[in-house]
């Protein structure tokens, strides 16, 4: 599959099956994320991975799931993700300023998790002060974003947004839908 292809086809995943991730394709993930480009190469991300199942779980008690879906979007429990990776941000290497260096390094890493089968959920929503305390994370990082992992046990589907209608949904079947704005509504060519 081309890199093309897996940008298309990759969604963000919300269930998950109940399947654990060797250590061995999680170092590949991380790698990834390793190599991503960084301003002035500085490299200020590291990353907390929890693949135990009662942290897994304990994390999974700090995140909220799709908004939009008002509750119909959580993992039921035996679809929850199986691994979380917190994002750190250490500010003694970097203070701020590393907003576009964690869009990199997580966009390298979910691409390279699609390949393998693995779906992910980046996770803004979360409780960064219960997730400090769980791990006694040093004051010196900064919790950036968790990542939900697991082996996908769904099929979201892309689909071109009508207008400004943005939100994702469920249809009967519950697949969900996530509308992306038409090319033609986000290019300028030479002028605006
Ligand atoms: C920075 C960031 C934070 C996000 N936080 C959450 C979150 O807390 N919970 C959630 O269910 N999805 C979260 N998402 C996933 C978005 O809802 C998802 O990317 C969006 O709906 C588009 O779907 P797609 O990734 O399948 O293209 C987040 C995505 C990003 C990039």
């Amino acid at each position: 599959m081309s890199v093309y292809d897996i940008i298309l086809q990759r969604r963000t995943i919300r269930k998950f099956q109940q399947k654990p991730i060797s250590r061995d394709t999680l170092h590949k993930l991380l790698n990834a994320a390793r190599v991503a480009p960084s301003a002035s190469n500085m490299q200020p991300l590291k990353y907390l991975v929890v693949d135990e199942p009662a942290l897994v779980d304990a994390v999974f008690q700090t995140t909220s799931w799709a908004n939009y879906l008002e509750g119909k979007g959580t993992p039921s429990s035996n679809e929850k993700p199986v691994v979380y990776i917190i994002v750190l941000a250490d500010k003694d290497i970097r203070e701020d300023g590393y907003a576009i260096d964690i869009g990199l390094a997580l966009e390298n890493l979910i691409l390279t998790a699609w390949e393998e089968g693995i779906g992910c959920c980046i996770q803004g929503s979360i409780d960064r002060d219960k997730i400090k305390a769980l791990f006694t994370i040093p004051d010196k990082y900064v919790i950036t974003d968790a990542v939900a992992m697991g082996y996908r046990a769904e099929q979201p589907v892309l689909e071109d947004a009508q207008g400004d209608d943005i939100k994702y949904y469920k249809d009967e079947n519950g697949v969900l839908h996530v509308p992306k704005r038409k090319l033609e509504n986000i290019t300028f060519w030479n002028k605006i």
